[in-house]
């Protein structure tokens, strides 16, 4: 095996990577931010302000059909610059406001919705403008309760539901695009005109533009950060808008920072921070765990909660965006966005329900894709398997112990020199054997490959690429551009360049083609991770790239920074997908993501530090991840830095196992860390930790099958799951697995033995392991929790029905034929439910109806003093709702799927709460095997451990209609 000393030697990691928070823009390093936000002090100071921006009412045009309306919008401030305003309401109400400059000197980029949006949704039929003296409205719904205000002057929009206030755009005047100017225009702070006529009654003071551009043009064509200058041939096109919720007190989301899920204040009294929540994708090297800098993605998606609603805001915008948050009072919030560039985009979902807002924002931007099966078990990473040998080494070592695992990761050092997809042969000899020897027993190689290309003659893949012109250009466009990676001297792909789509696909080729080069020394069961597509680059400016540097189109990078690592993404998935014929399910993950990356794979959390600190964060940022529409979410399992001590260690597997992506990594500088290094009795509790995962794999992908139909997060945190329960609005430290009725206290804190966990209703709750029922209350209550190092805090709420697979595998595609255990946790009223999704986990044959997808139900039997267990087909009764992107007309109930599952068995279903000992258990007139254990049942008040009644061995299909009569 290669010794670990020989790589140090081979990775010399540049100085430039120990970046500090210094090396990092704060707002006031910032122009435009800068500007924005003193425009927001002249707002605060002055209490008759009053934006200057209004709807010339001559102008308004109601489009044919009703379907949106324009208007021509003014500044009073530049009588002479155009804007128009587009606003629509698509079909399942969300609005659409739009406002870009007309006959600029030049254009914003406009293509940052065209990037994230699946298709440009469909306009409502119902809606009817009416256009009075001050105002264009509308009112719609199913009940006639929403209405969307669009007011002249100052020109604001406002969304309200039963004439409440739900979403005010501009109601603070914040607004502010920056029109294009020439240098010498802008030079002039010309005095304005005092208002004349209708403008008269606008409440203005002064009458100089410097109040509100301010007196200095503040950065417009040059800005210095460090030693880096950011030329601005463009000049000053920065974009400002509040946002306001009035009736919200709580707001999530805009992953991602590292920060609690109701996001604190930045503006305000005794606000929480003081710098505002940036938007900038970036490689930040030893992240705090507490802060609102930007992180590595970007989902300028916000919601806005309170008891009587849920409302959102996705701001279509792919430059630097900072976002002040503060609330006013206890139960209202105010927003105000500053982004560099763009145009005016922004979505209003108008809810009541977070259900109903992840169902508006997924129609806009997509579901998450259903991942690959094994995609969900676990991922061993380490930067670096050195070897071929190493990789099977590791291999035989899980196996030795016992220790299921399904994928085995290679980072930046199987490539020679860093340049991705050519293997350093002197270490791995035999790339496809090695892939092979891990496929044997189902299991999955990951691989990397960074969006940077070697600038190396002997590099195909770069030379391709300069070739065919699809690299990145520095400013002013005509060379390609050069920075620095891990590969030295680099250039980058440019996704916004169409030629590079087709070029990139075909690298992933595994057969040779012609000339090109493809990637033979590959297996189509070789998945990639894309890392460094922020993009990071270690000799640029905040570790990225020029904002002058140019894309296909003209774009300048500042334009489309934070739409830049979605692109990539995208493009490595459509390579996998194009592979094989037909399709698999491809595997990408991502560092860098913005709104719409939820299609293309997983994301996890990046550098993170092996502290207490950064284990709790990163289960905040992953649910933050969760509001943001993108689910398949995991921090490093272990921290990417440092050595944690072995409780940590297995704290970090509690915390991963219950992560939608769970990757153990660790960077090179750490000692060996792969589970079963270490002793007992931590050894033995990854291993179990491991099998739990592997035992619920059922009730991920069941997650991850309704994420990917409706949009609802697979991790729910309170305020989704319990909605009018303000107590649980900020709870950020436990989670609900998707419709399962599992909740998760994960514990980041050394020594626990106990802790406190949150029941928000007045309902049972059993604990998964010691089947101890906990009562909750009607206004919530705590309950104090064992989780000694062993044991995750883990209950089941009554009323649900848990399906495992308890056989411990290898891997998980060695599970497919494994039978089911169910948990049927009886609720007060005797009652329980839940669901089971499979397919086969690989291919797209769900998408022609190759699936099961059942429905299990408890009711309780009065006549029988006791309960029936169904199995119900909920295929067949919901065709059109059981798979993404695809209305099945009917179900086949005998598809070649359900044939090949025929007989997989129930093998134990297990009966918690029960209220008595039962008589006789029976399916279809048959006895079955059946114990009982006495204790608390569900309807009582009691705590304590709760009665279970095992029947084992039912022998009934998991495929088939069937009943289980329990008998009291
Ligand atoms: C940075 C990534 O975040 C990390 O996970 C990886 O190990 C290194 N790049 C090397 O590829």
């Amino acid at each position: 095996m290669r010794a670990l000393s020989s790589l140090l030697v081979l990775v010399a990691v540049p100085a430039a990577l120990a970046v500090k928070t210094q090396d990092f823009k704060t707002c006031t390093q910032a122009a435009f931010c800068r500007r924005g936000r003193a425009l927001s002090a002249r707002a605060q100071e002055n209490p008759s302000w009053s934006s200057p921006y209004s709807i010339d009412p001559s102008t308004i045009s109601v489009l044919p059909g009703q379907a949106s309306f324009t208007a021509g919008v003014k500044s009073l401030l530049y009588p002479d610059v155009k804007f128009g305003l587009d606003v629509r309401v698509h079909k399942d109400g969300v609005v659409r406001v739009r406002m870009d400059e007309v006959n600029g000197l030049r254009k914003h980029y406009d293509e940052a919705a065209s990037w994230a949006l699946i298709a440009e949704p469909d306009i409502s039929p119902e809606i009817k403008w009416s256009v009075g003296k001050s105002d264009v409205r509308a009112v719609y719904g199913d009940k006639k309760d929403i209405e969307v205000v669009v007011a002249f002057q100052p020109l604001k929009v406002t969304l309200l539901r039963d004439g409440k206030e739900q979403v005010v755009l501009n109601g603070r005047g914040l607004l502010h695009m920056e029109h294009f100017r020439t240098k010498e225009s802008a030079e002039e702070k010309l005095p304005v005109e005092q208002p004349q006529g209708d403008d008269s009654q606008v409440v203005m003071q002064v009458n100089s533009r410097a109040w509100f551009e301010g007196e200095t043009e503040d950065g417009y064509w040059e800005e210095q950060f460090g030693s880096w200058t950011d030329t601005k041939p463009k000049g000053p096109e920065s974009l400002s808008i509040d946002i306001s919720f009035p009736n919200h007190g709580h707001v999530y989301g805009i992953p991602q920072h590292a920060t609690r899920l109701s996001l604190p204040t930045t503006t305000g009294e005794n606000a929480f921070y003081s710098e505002p929540y940036r938007l900038y994708n970036a490689d930040v090297f030893e992240y705090l765990a507490d802060s609102t800098m930007s992180l590595y993605g970007s989902i300028p998606v916000m919601h806005a909660h309170s008891a009587a609603s849920t409302v959102a805001i996705f701001n279509a915008v792919g430059s630097e965006t900072w976002i002040d948050v503060a609330h006013p009072t206890p139960r209202s919030t105010e927003t105000h966005w500053i982004s560099e560039s763009g145009i005016l985009d922004v979505f209003l979902m108008p809810g009541s329900t977070p259900a109903d807002v992840f169902g508006q924002y997924t129609r806009l931007t997509g579901t998450p894709a259903l991942p690959a099966h094994w995609a969900l078990a676990y991922h061993q990473c380490r930067w670096n398997y050195v070897s071929s040998d190493d990789v099977r080494d590791v291999q035989r070592r899980f196996d030795l112990e016992d220790m299921p695992v399904d994928v085995f990761w290679l980072d930046i050092e199987y490539a020679e020199e860093h340049k991705y997809f050519i293997w350093d042969k002197k270490y791995f000899p035999d790339p496809v054997d090695m892939t092979r020897d891990v496929e044997a027993v189902g299991r999955k190689m990951v691989v990397i490959v960074d969006p940077h290309l070697k600038r190396a003659a002997s590099y195909p893949v770069y030379q391709e690429a300069q070739e065919r012109g699809v690299l990145v250009k520095s400013p002013g466009g005509s060379n390609d551009y050069e920075g620095w990676c891990w590969s030295g001297s680099a250039a980058w792909v440019d996704g916004f360049n169409p030629e590079s789509w087709d070029w990139w696909t075909s690298l992933f080729k595994t057969a040779p083609q012609g000339d090109k080069w493809t990637w033979t020394e590959s297996t189509v069961d070789t998945y990639i991770w894309n890392d460094m597509n922020e993009p990071s680059v270690f000799n640029g400016p905040e570790i990225s790239m020029p904002r002058d540097n140019v894309h296909y189109g003209g774009w300048e990078h500042r334009d489309v920074h934070n739409i830049n690592g979605m692109l990539f993404h995208n493009m490595t998935f459509q390579a996998l997908k194009a592979r094989s014929d037909p399709p698999k399910r491809p595997f990408v993950l991502t560092r860098s993501f913005y709104a719409g990356s939820q299609r293309f794979g997983a994301m996890w959390t990046g550098d993170n530090l092996g502290t207490w600190e950064h284990m709790a964060v990163g289960v905040r940022m992953v649910l933050a991840n969760n509001i943001g529409g993108f689910s398949f979410a995991g921090s490093d399992v272990g921290g990417f830095f440092g050595n944690p001590e072995p409780e940590m260690l297995v704290r970090w597997y509690e915390v991963g196992i219950f992560s939608p992506f769970f990757r153990a990594h660790a960077h090179i500088d750490t000692k060996r860390r792969e589970p079963y290094l270490l002793d007992e009795p931590y050894k033995g509790i990854i291993r179990s930790l491991l099998r739990l995962r592997y035992s619920m794999l059922p009730v991920w992908y069941t997650a991850f099958r309704e994420a990917s139909v409706t949009g609802l997060p697979v991790l729910r945190p309170h305020y989704v799951a319990f909605p009018h329960d303000e107590a649980g609005f900020a709870l950020d430290d436990q989670y609900f697995v998707g419709s399962s009725g599992l909740l998760v206290k994960p514990i980041c804190e050394k020594g626990a033995t106990e802790t406190s966990v949150y029941l928000p209703d007045d309902q049972v709750y059993y604990d998964y392991f010691n089947h101890y029922a906990y009562r909750g209350a009607a206004k919530g209550k705590h309950v104090t929790v064992p989780a000694e190092l062993e044991k995750v805090p883990l209950l089941i709420r009554g009323g649900s029905i848990i399906s495992t697979r308890e056989r411990p595998r290898r891997s998980s595609p060695l599970m497919k034929y494994d039978p089911f255990t169910l948990r049927v946790a009886l609720n007060a009223a005797g009652e329980a439910h839940g669901e089971l999704y499979l397919d086969d986990g690989v291919t797209f044959s769900h998408q022609d109806g190759q699936f099961i997808w059942r429905e299990f139900v408890a009711t309780s039997d009065k006549k029988a003093r006791g309960v029936r267990i169904s199995s119900r087909n909920l295929a067949a009764q919901k065709p059109s709702e059981a798979v993404d992107g695809v209305a099945l007309a009917t179900y086949d109930i005998a598809n070649s799927f359900v044939k090949e599952m025929l007989g997989v068995r129930v093998e134990r279903v297990v009966v918690f709460g029960l209220a008595s000992k039962p008589n006789k258990v029976q399916a279809g007139g048959r006895d079955l095997y059946w114990e009982f254990t006495p204790g608390v049942t569900a309807s009582e008040k009691r705590q304590g451990t709760t009665s279970v009644l095992v029947v084992k061995d039912p022998d009934l299909s998991v495929t088939s209609d069937w009943e289980i009569v329990v008998q009291t």
